[in-house]
């Protein structure tokens, strides 16, 4: 992602729904101490978390602000030379409004790049814990896996390169990627999943402590199945899209 970003010393990026900021020490890292990062998330408890992370890696180039991806970003910020966004577009109700506001926040010439789930068919780790999640919730209707807000939101063939288009970008281009996650075993990636603002916390929150406990360690009986003699290997597939504001 940061590739396609074409980070330079010196750039100014801002990390859309930065989380808990791993992105965003590669990113200030990659634009060095010239460089200047904004990183935002609707979260200020993640964000704390994410500022506090950086600070302790000693990083000065990254400034913090709770906002909202489809808000228009504050007018008094100078043009970015690249929006970055990993994992959260497709998080959010209302994408287009997202794109639209990163592409204004770009100057000309300037790159939009995304990274979101791709086919659901080939994240079942994803659906294993959502499958587990809304049954220990009693969520029993069907729904799509396309749910606008949900995690496979952008994953429906062709959704996220006309969404660029739409929103003005040019050189759109969305390309599958094989992301499998290597852990030591299934435990790890579910605490990863706990760490991370997952949407499946939201679909347990309304559960008690019990009842969601108990929710989190039958997703890590199903997510066993995929250990093997050398660890956990988790099959995760994501979709990197990219978009140009025309110079
Ligand atoms: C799966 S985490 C990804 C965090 C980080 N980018 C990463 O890759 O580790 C999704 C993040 O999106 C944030 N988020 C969800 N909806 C958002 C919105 N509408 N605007 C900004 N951030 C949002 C959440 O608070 C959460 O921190």
């Amino acid at each position: 992602m940061l590739a396609e970003a074409r980070l330079r010393p010196g750039a100014r990026v801002l990390d859309l729904a930065a989380g808990a900021g791993d992105q965003t020490h590669d990113i200030a890292l990659a634009v060095g101490p010239t460089g200047d990062v904004l990183a935002t998330d609707i979260s200020p408890k993640i964000l704390d978390f994410a500022r506090a992370r950086i600070e302790a890696a000693g990083l000065n180039n990254v400034r913090f602000a709770v906002a909202d991806a489809e808000q228009p970003v504050d007018a008094d910020e100078p043009p970015f030379d690249a929006v970055t966004c990993r994992l959260g577009l497709m998080l959010c109700p209302h994408p287009a409004a997202a794109m639209a506001a990163a592409f204004k926040a770009l100057r000309p010439g300037g790159r939009f790049v995304a990274l979101v789930f791709g086919d659901p068919a080939n994240n079942p780790c994803i659906t294993t814990m959502m499958q587990v999640a809304r049954k220990h919730r009693g969520l029993t209707e069907k729904v799509s896996p396309y749910v606008g807000g949900g995690l496979f939101s952008l994953a429906a063939p062709g959704r996220f390169a006309s969404l660029l288009t739409a929103a003005g970008f040019v050189d759109v281009a969305v390309e599958p990627i094989a992301a499998p996650f290597d852990l030591p075993d299934a435990a790890a990636y579910v605490d990863f999943v706990r760490s991370s603002g997952s949407p499946i916390m939201e679909v347990l929150a309304p559960l008690d402590a019990e009842g969601r406990e108990a929710a989190w360690r039958e997703m890590e009986e199903g997510l066993r199945q995929s250990e093997g003699e050398e660890g956990w290997r988790g099959t995760n597939e994501l979709l990197l899209g990219v978009g140009v504001r025309e110079g």
